[in-house]
């Protein structure tokens, strides 16, 4: 596996590995690796001949009172798990390899998807990841990218931007990968204290409890929300964000649910927010 932090050598290994006709699948990642994201370089794997990972907490997509500081690393142990898993190449900037000129003055905006959801929680949050995909489709130039349905609208937002902006590249999304409680893996969850974790398990409780719903005959959007609300409410460490039963392109709240509408939440745990998501099923 070739490690590289720097943008010429990525681009020289990216040659070699394109001129002997093998097609290049990128899973971008901040790192601190888990089995969500190990999942995604198994489906770069299958799609693609090459797998790039790119491991870059990236400061762009960050808020002043967000947890860019606190955010856990340990590319040492991020390495031996890509290895295992087999990927061929990660690529790991510094900083300044990232953003050569300092902060880009051309950025990606989101436009209305990202007022929804998270966006309207995190201003700035969805410009800053599609400015570093859209980076980093440059240095790669990816035949394939493999994002994870655990961040569904950043997934929906990265296709709205493919298609928009005619980038070429395939997306690809993995399904979430989920701790045996249900809990879906994130690289914040060893933020939570011991009390915290075990009440972080509400979040797939509750869409647990929406899904049986659905599959009952509630098809109320308001209903569904109030069932997803009273579920979170008996864990008290859990404070609910917003959960909303959206269209799954659109992310606009639907008026009758139906199979394939996204339920999507995020809560605070403690100091950690988390979120969540389930794509309702007949
Ligand atoms: P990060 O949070 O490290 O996630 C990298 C990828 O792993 C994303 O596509 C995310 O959706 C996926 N992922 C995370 N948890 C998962 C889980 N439990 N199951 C399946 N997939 C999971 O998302 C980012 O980084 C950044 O915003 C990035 C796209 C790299 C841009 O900076």
């Amino acid at each position: 596996m070739i490690l590289t932090a720097h943008r010429v050598e990525l681009a020289s290994h990216l040659e070699t590995a394109k001129g002997r006709g093998l097609l290049v699948g990128l899973v971008p990642t901040m790192g601190f690796l888990h089995e969500g994201h190990l999942s995604l370089v198994d489906l770069a794997k299958e799609r693609s001949d090459y797998v790039a990972v790119s491991v870059f907490v990236n400061p762009l997509q960050f808020g002043p009172d967000e947890d860019l500081d606190r955010y856990p690393r340990d590319l040492e142990r991020d390495l031996s798990l890509l290895r295992d898993r087999g990927a061929d190449l990660v690529f790991s900037p510094a900083l300044g390899e990232m953003y050569p000129a300092g902060s880009p003055q051309i950025t990606v905006d989101p436009g209305p998807l990202a007022k929804k959801l998270c966006g309207a929680y995190r201003p700035g949050h969805f410009g800053g990841v599609l400015t570093v995909v859209a980076r980093l489709f440059g240095l790669v130039r990816p035949k394939t990218a493999v994002f994870g349905q655990k961040d569904y609208q950043q997934a929906a937002l990265i296709r709205r931007m493919v298609r928009d902006l005619e980038m070429g590249v395939e997306i690809l999304l993995g399904p979430i990968v989920r701790e045996s409680d249900g809990l879906a893996m994130s690289s914040r969850n060893v933020l939570l204290s011991e009390e915290e974790r075990s009440d972080a398990v509400g979040l797939s409780a509750g869409l647990t409890r929406v899904q049986a719903a659905f599959q009952s005959g509630v098809r109320d959007p308001a209903g569904l929300r109030k069932i997803l609300a009273e579920e979170l409410s008996r864990y008290p460490l859990l404070d609910l964000q917003y959960g909303e039963v959206v269209d799954p392109e659109t992310l606009e709240q639907v008026g009758e649910a139906y199979p394939g509408c996204v339920v999507a939440l995020a809560a605070h745990c403690g100091r950690t927010r988390l979120i969540d998501n389930h794509i309702l099923t007949s």
